[in-house]
């Protein structure tokens, strides 16, 4: 079984929704699908797909105008929800410190962070990718996790780009965090590989060892592009 998850970013409207819920309902896979949808979408009737939301506030509740809680995002019936995402990291300027804030809270209130780290393109060429997501995850992680939490591993140069990196380049970064969670005790954590994926490269991907699923971001939008990769692996 692995996890597949999307992450349809601030696209797609509740017709895609539905249509995506409807084409998927009929498709036989072990695999667990995931989708993560701007926040006027998580309310749906979502089947057997699971709905996440791609970010939650790092506070509780309070004067924070635009911001949305995990408490709320729960109360929509959502089961996931992003955290460091890339863009996030990039625009809003969340730390390793405030995504762990934030998965804290998507745990207080039932949710499953998808927590997500990665390297730039500067730190990858400095030789930093190892340092940045070993600390990523340690720093990311709240302390005394007692429920289910995913790590997404997306090196931020090859979201959107089209490219990914080797497998070879995958396997020692997911090598890394397999054995970084597993010494804060935290075995057995499903890692999921982010950036780029498509139907022609998932089932590649998702053979490399210690990947456990995958991140998908524009191959997610239509089913045409998604189905393929859900049933890429049985
Ligand atoms: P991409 O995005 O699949 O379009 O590269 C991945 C992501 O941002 O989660």
């Amino acid at each position: 079984m692995k996890i597949i998850a999307g992450n349809w970013k601030m696209n797609g409207s509740h017709e895609n929704l539905n249509q995506m819920i409807k084409d998927l309902s009929s498709l036989e896979t072990q695999n667990k699908v995931i989708l993560c949808v701007p926040y006027t979408m998580l309310c749906t009737e979502s089947g057997c797909i699971a709905l996440g939301a791609q970010d939650v506030s790092q506070y509780e509740r309070g004067a924070y105008t635009g911001e949305v809680s995990a408490s709320m995002v729960a109360a929509c019936g959502a089961k996931y929800t992003l955290v460091g995402h890339s863009e996030c990291r990039a625009y809003h300027g969340d730390t390793n410190a405030t995504v762990c804030a934030k998965a804290a809270l998507a745990l207080a209130n039932g949710l499953t962070p998808i927590i997500c780290v990665g390297e730039t393109m500067e730190e990858k060429q400095a030789g930093k990718t190892m340092e940045i997501i070993e600390s990523g995850v340690r720093e990311s992680v709240p302390v005394d996790v007692k429920s289910d939490i995913i790590i997404a591993y997306e090196p931020r140069w090859a979201i959107g780009a089209g490219i990914t990196p080797t497998d070879a380049e995958i396997a020692e970064v997911h090598t890394l965090i397999a054995k970084t969670l597993y010494s804060m005790g935290l075995g057995g954590t499903p890692i999921l590989y982010g950036a780029s994926v498509k139907g022609a490269n998932a089932l590649a991907i998702m053979s490399i060892p210690h990947v456990d699923g995958v991140l998908v971001g524009g191959a997610s939008l239509k089913s045409d592009d998604f189905i393929p990769i859900i049933i890429s692996v049985k």
